[in-house]
């Protein structure tokens, strides 16, 4: 199969395709930076697909499946700048939807389980939907932009997606990163999170494609915990004695609202594909096993 990855740069972006080209396929990854090793440069904001992407790969023999993998994640930058961060997370994956669809190319889109309003966790699919900040509201107005007009689309929504190495930046980068100079780790308190495996989100996404998954789907890992539970079960797993403080939501000065409870039920998934997602632990386990040393144990 092919595949355009938009956003391949990114953290989730270049594990999928790693993943994908791992399994044969033909891949084209997109960054919107110019001289980015092995990606093709495509800006959201001036580029135009059939200028960026060879036209034998959009034309010739099967479509590829577009994946779009590209955002302004930045929640606070996303209520600052409406404008452009409308512009990269809605109005130009329409577009590029759009072209997908003159051509009957597959579409699959990430989104997030902050499209629901973060009172309960553990959400299924059917729940309804109510964002409660504007990075939301974006990723919300695509989804149901693509439920309306092309129902060929997979829209993965994901909640707290971690690596299992420090060779990128994810949470467990950041904690590690906060431990290796002596600083407390500081969570929201009651901040509730489905931690899920980049490398489970690959696999997951490339086995859905191949076999032409349709629909909604939560991608998640099995355990759903505060940030505060996983801050202490990496300090317990790594040996890190940093301290993990709790702080309430609104300490955090954040400019737009937070889901509260974003943890999300991958059951659906799990099912339709076959396949079982990592716990907390054996991810834990796994990035600290990756990342080599670790920072030295010394007394806070
Ligand atoms: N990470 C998570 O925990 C998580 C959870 C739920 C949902 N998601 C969803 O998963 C997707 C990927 O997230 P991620 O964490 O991998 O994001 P990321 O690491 O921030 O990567 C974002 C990607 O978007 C690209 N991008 C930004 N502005 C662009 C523009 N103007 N034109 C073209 N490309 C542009 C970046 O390219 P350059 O860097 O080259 O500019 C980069 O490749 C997003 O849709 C996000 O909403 C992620």
């Amino acid at each position: 199969m092919k595949f355009l990855v938009i956003g391949a740069s990114g953290f989730i972006g270049s594990h999928l395709m790693n993943e994908l080209r791992r399994s044969g396929h033909e891949v084209i990854g997109t960054s919107s930076h110019e001289g980015v090793d092995g990606l093709l440069k495509f800006d959201l904001l001036v580029d135009t697909l059939t200028k960026a992407i060879p036209r034998r790969f959009l034309e010739l023999g099967d479509p590829p499946v577009i994946v779009l993998a590209a955002v302004q994640g930045n929640m606070d930058r996303c209520l600052a700048d409406p404008h452009t961060s409308r512009l990269i997370n809605v109005a130009k994956p329409i577009a590029l939807i759009r072209h997908a669809m003159s051509y009957g190319a597959p579409v699959l889109f990430l989104s997030t389980g902050h499209v629901f309003d973060g009172t309960l966790g553990n959400r299924i699919e059917s729940e309804p939907i109510k964002p409660v900040n504007e990075y939301a509201r974006q990723k919300l107005e695509v989804e149901q932009f693509l439920q309306d007009e092309y129902p060929n689309a997979l829209i993965a929504r994901m909640d707290k997606v971690v690596g299992e190495t420090s060779r990128h930046h994810h949470l467990l980068t950041e904690w590690w990163e906060l431990a290796r100079d002596h600083m407390p780790i500081v969570c929201v308190e009651g901040m509730e999170i489905s931690p899920t495996s980049v490398n489970d989100i690959s696999k997951g996404l490339k086995l859905a494609a191949e076999r032409g998954l349709r629909g909604i789907f939560h991608l998640a890992g099995p355990d759903r915990m505060t940030r505060a539970e996983l801050a202490n079960r990496f300090c317990a797993i790594g040996n890190v004695k940093s301290p993990v403080v709790e702080k309430p939501l609104s300490a955090f000065g954040f400019l737009d609202g937070r889901a509260l409870r974003s943890s999300l039920n991958g059951n659906k998934f799990q099912d339709a594909i076959g396949m079982r997602f990592s716990t907390a632990n054996d991810i834990l386990q796994r990035f600290f096993k990756n990342s080599g040393a670790l920072p030295s144990p010394t007394d806070y």
